[in-house]
């Protein structure tokens, strides 16, 4: 086999996993949670977590990736072999795989608008007709299909150049050009009559607010926006060389992370108070809400309003691929290192079994919508099964292995680079803690909120 790759310095690391973070769960979900439980308040709590819980996690995922340099599978094999601890690393095969299968019929969705912002469709005399356009799209079988397809070779395409020619050329150019893209539509948004209640509605701290659910929902947005326990940022972890400082890296993507969610409620909620509609979050902020505001706003600032939609589009399908790329490349390097298939083969291999399954989650707004599993369309169903059970499960059990199961030595090894990072070494205590106590019992609640919930 030929040797393994290894990203080629720490900015390619914090790119690719801030890749993999920075999603659609960054643009239409956290904007209108922050704003719905206590701005302000919301995203000071949200940062303790993001320290508190999800780094630690995020940090767990690292230690095994980076210990080992193998795949999820490989990986708990070596760490703890002949115990039925590989189930683990099997199910961080199937749940990303599954993520894939529906995040990219969103993916293709943003395919689809951005052509459509292209080709100038959201005209000021068709406003009335944009929220409409949503619903008649993705309720038709050819074209969300064929837009599925698109957006499935685009991360394939990447991923099949491999890790430096692929995965880190990609994030490496990818990532900044997505900070400049959202600021651009932040200043834009701010800049509308009326957008300051947007503003507002994010950054007044409104400490009532912080009620159980809006912590659950914190903990639960920061580890789906962390890509934590799909065994995403094990496999990238796998192919950081081994003196790179995982602490500092780790604490890089989620910093990256964080910043990329509140300029996006800075890009999407001034604009939605602008033009008085009330905000929402979800597929119909993204695909109704905006290009209707930026339709309207056409009238009023024409250029500006048609470049602010491609903008817009263009941001929403980077972001998306960089993190389809990251849930793509973790069966792919299962394939190739447990099963001894050429990455060509792999990559093809995911890519018509995701093209399947996509095709009948695409299918269920549509011919498929009757099809219903435990009272859910298909979407929707494999959409709970991952982030209510299998992501939060393989954080909860990466969690337990670092902090229960792997020796501390090896831990305190991996963290510290050998006691050579001072700094690391004088936090490492905390950092066991926060894995061995904190952590564990922070899943917890997000799992319980999230299935009885
Ligand atoms: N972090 C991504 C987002 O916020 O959209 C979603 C995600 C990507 C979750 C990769 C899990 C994963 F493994």
């Amino acid at each position: 086999m030929a040797s393994r790759e290894h990203f080629g310095s720490r900015a390619a690391v914090i790119m690719a996993m801030a890749g993999s973070a920075i999603g659609l769960g960054n643009i239409w979900r956290f904007p209108f949670i922050a704003g719905q439980y206590g701005g302000a308040a919301f995203i000071l709590v949200y940062i303790f977590f993001c320290l508190l819980v999800s780094l630690p996690i995020l940090l767990c995922e690292s230690v095994i990736g980076r210990r080992t340099h193998k795949n999820t599978v490989g990986a708990m094999k070596e760490l703890a072999p002949g115990s039925g601890w590989k189930f683990l690393g099997l199910l961080t095969v199937i749940a990303p795989v599954i993520l894939l299968s529906y995040y990219s019929v969103v993916g293709g969705w943003s395919v689809e608008y951005l052509y459509k912002a292209v080709t100038l469709q959201f005209r000021p005399e068709a406003a009335s007709e944009v929220p409409g356009m949503f619903g008649s799209f993705v309720s038709s079988s050819g074209r969300p299909v064929l837009c599925l397809f698109v957006f499935l070779a685009i991360t394939a395409g990447i991923v099949y150049l491999g890790v430096k020619k692929g995965i880190e050329r990609f994030s490496k150019v990818s990532m900044p050009v997505l900070f400049v893209l959202v600021l651009v539509i932040a200043v834009y948004s701010m800049t509308l009559a009326g957008s300051n209640e947007g503003v507002q509605y994010l950054v007044r701290p409104d400490f009532s607010k912080l009620t159980p659910d809006a912590l659950a929902a914190a903990l639960g947005q920061s580890f789906f926006s962390l890509s934590l326990g799909a065994g995403t940022m094990l496999t990238y972890s796998s192919y950081v060389s081994k003196d790179e400082d995982l602490v500092a890296s780790g604490a890089g993507t989620a910093v990256s992370d964080l910043l990329f969610a509140v300029l996006a409620g800075f890009a999407v909620m001034p604009a939605v108070f602008a033009s008085g509609i009330a905000p929402t979050a979800g597929p119909g902020l993204v695909f109704e809400t905006l290009p209707f505001i930026f339709a309207k706003m056409g009238s009023a600032a024409g250029f500006m309003s048609a470049a602010a939609s491609v903008v817009f589009f263009l941001t929403i399908l980077v972001a998306a691929l960089t993190s389809s790329i990251s849930m793509m490349e973790v069966g792919v390097a299962y394939l190739v290192e447990e099963r001894h298939v050429s990455r060509h083969r792999a990559t093809l291999g995911i890519f018509f079994f995701s093209f399947a399954a996509g095709i009948l989650c695409s299918l269920s707004f549509g011919p498929l919508s009757g099809v219903k599993i435990a009272g859910n369309s298909i979407f929707d169903f494999l959409d709970k099964l991952c982030s209510n059970w299998l992501l939060t499960l393989g954080a909860l059990f990466f969690c337990l292995f670092v902090g229960w199961k792997m020796d501390k030595s090896a831990v305190r090894d991996e963290l510290t680079n050998g006691g050579s990072r001072t700094f690391n070494a004088r936090v490492f205590p905390v950092i066991y803690f926060l894995v061995r106590y904190i952590a564990p019992a922070a899943i917890l609640l997000v799992f319980l909120s999230g299935v009885i919930g």
